[in-house]
């Protein structure tokens, strides 16, 4: 048997959906394979970011760290890394912002600082929709 992209996508999002992670409970993750860099998140198939406001963490298969995509805008989507530009912690997705737990960082939904120590937004990652499917280059993910 054989499935294609989207069903994979659409059966891995369903396996791991209600999957709880610490500090991020409420968070949605999807597990996605890259292919040659580039994430491809069939939109129809991902509600979590149908309206602006909302949030899904996608798990790149075989890279270390998630991925928060943002829903900011009616068709307007922004992948960020989830390393704290501070001093390299996770930061966790809330409902508007991202906090950094380790020193209390706080970032906007779009990865900008609204509070320090951290200087520097998040590592933004270029997002462009084509034909219902939101592709994510992730340059420099590790
Ligand atoms: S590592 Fe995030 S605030 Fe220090």
């Amino acid at each position: 048997m054989s499935i294609d992209r989207r069903e994979f996508v659409r059966l891995a999002a369903g396996a791991v959906g209600g999957v709880a992670f610490p500090g991020c409970a409420s968070v949605a993750m999807m597990r996605v394979s890259p292919a040659d860099g580039i994430l491809r998140l069939p939109l129809q198939e991902v509600p979590q970011l149908v309206r602006p406001g909302g949030y899904l963490r996608v798990q790149p298969e075989g890279n270390a760290n998630p991925v928060y995509v943002v829903a900011v805008e009616e068709g307007e989507y922004v992948a960020l890394s989830p390393i704290c530009t501070h001093l390299g912690c996770t930061v966790d997705i809330e409902s508007n912002r991202l906090v950094c737990p380790c020193h209390g960082s706080t970032y906007d939904r779009t990865g900008e600082v609204l509070r320090g120590p951290a200087e520097r937004a998040l590592t933004r990652y270029p997002t462009t929709v084509v034909d219902d499917e939101l592709i994510i280059r992730l340059e420099g993910q590790g």
